[in-house]
């Protein structure tokens, strides 16, 4: 019988003893969460440099509070999904697992992952731009926002994500890479790989001679670089890359 891509992904996943997971927009898509890009992408309507660069919360914060409550509004009515579900099972059997996520939407944690890396922040929380604060932030009750969010101390809150033109966490970015140059396969899904840093790790995984695997509705920059590429979504994919 012909070995199919499926068949070589599941043997790479159940002879690893240590998975590193990225996951990036796409695998929240079948949980009803706009991607980026693409043609029904968030960046095909939406300008990020009207909303997601600090000069943008410079110039216009309520704008862009009115877009993240919004998103976070989309995101609230959102469950986890079975591609979520499946890194869940994932971590379980793995004897090391670590999954970083572009994501801001906190499914993965909702779903009942553990070790679990937010590279690009979380919607869900806020910073104080005076004191550095974070703390939870909800969208408010109604859409007509009157004033902007504000800390305990006075001083104005920006949502606690990463805008295009700011640095990621060192942090969580060097434990990440700590991990994936120790890691005996990575899984990559649901991102167009083309946002940096995370954009790296499919060329560092094959540099440092790690198995990887991606899985996503379509071809990407990433699929020539992986050993194994398979198309189609991750809900449906995921999961029977766990079972025999
Ligand atoms: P993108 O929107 O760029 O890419 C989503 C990817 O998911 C695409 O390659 C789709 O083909 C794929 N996809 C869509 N539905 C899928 C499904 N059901 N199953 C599998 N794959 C599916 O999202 P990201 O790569 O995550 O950053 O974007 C990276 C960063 O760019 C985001 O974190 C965000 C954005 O600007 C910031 O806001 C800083």
């Amino acid at each position: 019988m012909e070995t199919t891509n499926i068949d070589r992904a599941r043997d790479l996943i159940i002879r690893a003893r240590s998975v590193f997971v990225l996951t990036g927009a796409g695998i929240s898509a079948e949980s009803g969460i706009p991607t980026f890009r693409g043609t029904d992408g968030l960046w095909k309507n939406y300008s990020t440099t009207d909303l997601a660069t600090p000069e943008a919360f410079k110039n216009n914060p309520t704008l862009v509070w009115e877009w993240y409550h919004w998103r976070q509004r989309i995101i609230s009515q959102a469950q986890p999904n079975p591609a979520h579900q499946a890194i869940v099972q994932l971590e379980k059997h793995a004897e090391r697992f670590l999954l970083l996520t572009q994501n801001v939407d906190g499914l993965h944690v909702r779903a009942g992952s553990k070790n679990v890396l937010e590279l690009h922040g979380n919607i869900f929380r806020a910073r104080c731009l005076l004191c550095g604060a974070t703390l939870r932030h909800l969208p408010p009750d109604t859409e007509q926002e009157s004033d902007l969010p504000r800390c305990t101390c006075g001083g104005l809150l920006r949502p606690d994500v990463v805008w295009f033109g700011e640095t990621i966490p060192q942090d969580i970015w060097h434990t990440a890479l700590t991990f994936l140059t120790k890691t005996e396969v990575a899984i990559i899904c649901g991102t167009s790989g083309v946002v940096w840093p995370a954009a790296s790790i499919p060329e560092i995984a094959r540099h440092e001679g790690i198995a990887t695997i991606e899985v996503n509705l379509e071809p990407t920059g990433i699929s020539t670089m992986v050993d194994v590429s398979i198309q189609g979504k991750a809900g449906k994919l995921l999961p029977q890359l766990l079972h025999n």
